[in-house]
């Protein structure tokens, strides 16, 4: 049964958190300060000599900053006790003194709702697929074929048609007698708040039904099918739905991944169903989000070391750095990642259809370990010219490393970075020319890619790893890189232009042109690169743009080209912009680190836990 959240709320106010973790610690009693409900102990999820677990009374949550298990009474009783939920609220329950509530029959109809809810997005897919197969349904079907998917693929991933009317779903549901509360409780129709009548979610658009681990549709992706603002429109997060705990195709490539022992993660619908139709089965994608810590666990239960698929361009290389972030922490003896980047300009969808399933192979056995990713792209980010930069370099990785929770796994990558970097820096002056010397211990793009020519899969991600290194600190390179697609795009600050204010630049030349690029867009509606680079000039800031752009005619170009495609434009944008907003936050935690070392009061240790959750946050939602 389900609990009342002020039921669950009386119960932690009445049972200190310490009085339930007392049970499995030994408080340090030089530490706490029980007046104060303010307790501390070596961690009991992890092995550690000193104290560095903290309960809060007041709070009732305690955190271990070291391992970062965090909770209130009820996650202590769960994950270190081994009880189920409903036994931990039984057995505080009684411990609070409080009577256990009666089922309560509106909840219970909530379930069974929850059990309709997916009978009410079965009947919209099936409603999807009746119109694809319909009259109206002809321009998606030969979009379809068009993109080289057959009959049979089509109807294996129940691929639909949307009709271009503002509530034929909303007319057919109401005619089964679903009521317009669940279509909305399923994300199918709209309600404005305007007082108009609700409509269809989706109107005119191809429908990827999106299917939970039991294969049960529960959300629907759409793609326009021809130009539109958004390009694919997803369900909202629902009852049913929640797109950081969902991959596509799961269902359908979960036996074959298992029996592999390998699976795909790429970026989009289409690359799965295209790979499914080469016959890898085996691929899934997240939903138009970054990869979270659930999605990597899912993966991990298919295979040791599922192979994520990028794109090759900037942004692709963004999401596989954030990927490898996210791992790091929950890497353990014998599971790890892959990371396979495509030529540039090409997703796998793109790569089978032109090059073939062997292409796609390929691409597959050249996919890079984990420590390889990293050691290439600090080096290539670093510079290593001073005793000074190879200290920081040094200092990077090991900082890296010291993010794996896994003790034995952190060792052997901090052993492994010490022999890397013998061996990169034993060759008198061989650090010159950064990672690209060296063979496999040395992860080297350059010298891979040289024994292939030029169209090796990794061409256009080196050329940008090479573009990293040359500009020198990763950071301001990111800068640079954001100021450049806005002035070359500056239809761009129609979506991201109150993202740009907020952030934080660290150099402050570049600050300075993004605060006028600002006040300019503000000011004048329609801006073009031309018009842009105009007022710019008026304000001074003439050479500054020269200085930038100038950069950009090296092996970066790509990414700058006006054609580039808005979608893409805005993905790199905001990768970027995530980066950045990360690296500020660190910066923070460092801070916040050092004032707590110094006086360690209840309120800066709040200060760390804060930015570690906004940490976590910005790692699970970047690139939305
Ligand atoms: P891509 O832009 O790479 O598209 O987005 P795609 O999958 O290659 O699609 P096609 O080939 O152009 O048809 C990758 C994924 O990101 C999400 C979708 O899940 C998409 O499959 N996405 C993309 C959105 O949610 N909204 C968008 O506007 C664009
Ligand atoms: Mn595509």
């Amino acid at each position: 049964m389900k609990f009342s959240s002020s039921f669950l709320d009386e119960i932690r106010a009445r049972v200190p958190v310490s009085s339930v973790v007392g049970r499995a610690v030994q408080w340090d009693r030089r530490k706490s300060r029980p007046g104060k409900g303010d307790w501390w102990a070596c961690c009991p999820f992890h092995s550690e000599k000193t104290p560095s677990f903290h309960a809060d009374d007041r709070k009732g949550r305690y955190y271990c900053f070291s391992c970062h298990a965090k909770g209130d009474v009820f996650t202590f009783l769960t994950e270190k006790l081994g009880l189920s939920f409903p036994e931990a609220v039984e057995q505080l329950a009684s411990e609070a003194g409080l009577e256990m509530p009666k089922p309560d029959p509106a909840r219970a109809r909530r379930e069974e709702q929850r059990a309709s809810l997916a009978d009410v997005t079965e009947m919209a897919a099936r409603f999807y697929e009746d119109r694809l197969a319909g009259a109206d349904g002809a321009r998606a079907r030969s979009y379809i074929q068009g993109r080289g998917l057959s009959n049979d693929t089509m109807r294996r991933f129940r691929l639909g048609f949307a009709p271009d009317a503002r509530d034929a779903l909303l007319k057919h549901l109401e005619k089964a007698g679903v009521s317009r509360a669940m279509m909305a409780e399923a994300g199918l129709i709209g309600v404005p708040e305007d007082g108009r009548g609700p409509y269809d979610r989706f109107r005119d658009r191809l429908i990827f039904p999106i299917r939970d681990a039991r294969g049960r549709v529960i959300a629907f992706g759409g793609r326009a099918l021809g130009e539109a603002r958004a390009k694919y429109l997803n369900s909202p997060e629902t009852e049913l739905f929640h797109k950081s705990r969902v991959l596509y195709n799961l269902d359908l490539a979960r036996k074959p991944a298992y029996e592999a022992s390998e699976i795909i993660a790429v970026e989009g619908y289409m690359d799965v169903i295209a790979l499914a139709q080469a016959g890898f089965a085996n691929a899934v994608a997240p939903l138009g989000t970054a990869l979270t810590e659930e999605h990597l666990a899912m993966l991990w239960r298919m295979a040791p070391a599922p192979v994520l698929c990028f794109d090759g361009d900037a942004a692709g290389l963004a999401a596989a750095w954030r990927a490898l972030e996210t791992a790091l922490a929950h890497l353990r003896p014998g599971y790890s990642l892959r990371f396979a980047l495509l030529p540039e300009g090409m997703d796998p969808d793109d790569l089978v259809r032109e090059r073939g399933a062997a292409a796609f192979s390929g691409v597959l056995e050249d996919a890079d370990s984990l420590i390889d990713l990293m050691w290439r792209h600090v080096l290539e980010t670093n510079p290593a010219k001073t005793p000074e930069d190879r200290a920081r370099l040094e200092e990077v990785l090991e900082e890296l490393a010291g993010r794996i929770a896994d003790t034995r796994v952190r060792g052997h990558y901090l052993s492994e970075i010490r022999a890397r970097l013998r061996k990169l820096w034993g060759r008198g002056g061989a650090w010159r020319s950064g990672a690209r010397r060296f063979g496999k211990g040395g992860a080297s793009l350059g010298a891979r890619r040289s024994g292939k020519g030029a169209r090796g899969p990794l061409s256009g991600a080196s050329t940008r790893l090479v573009a990293m290194s040359r500009s020198g600190d990763a950071r301001t390179w990111h800068e640079r890189e954001l100021l450049k697609l806005v002035l070359n795009q500056p239809e761009l600050l129609d979506f991201i232009a109150e993202e740009l204010a907020e952030l934080e630049f660290s150099s402050s030349e570049l600050d300075s042109l993004r605060r006028k690029i600002i006040d300019i867009a503000a000011g004048h509606a329609e801006l073009d690169s031309a018009r842009l680079h105009a007022h710019l000039e008026d304000q001074g800031a003439g050479p500054a743009v020269a200085k930038l752009t100038a950069r950009a005619e090296g092996p970066g170009r790509r990414t700058h080209a006006p054609d580039l495609d808005i979608g893409r434009a805005r993905k790199t944008f905001s990768a970027y912009a995530g980066i950045l907003r990360r690296a500020v936050l660190e910066r923070d935690l460092k801070a916040a680190e050092k004032a707590c070392e110094a006086d360690p009061t209840e309120e800066n240790f709040a200060r760390i836990a804060r930015i570690r959750e906004e940490l976590n946050a910005a790692a699970s939602t970047a690139g939305e």
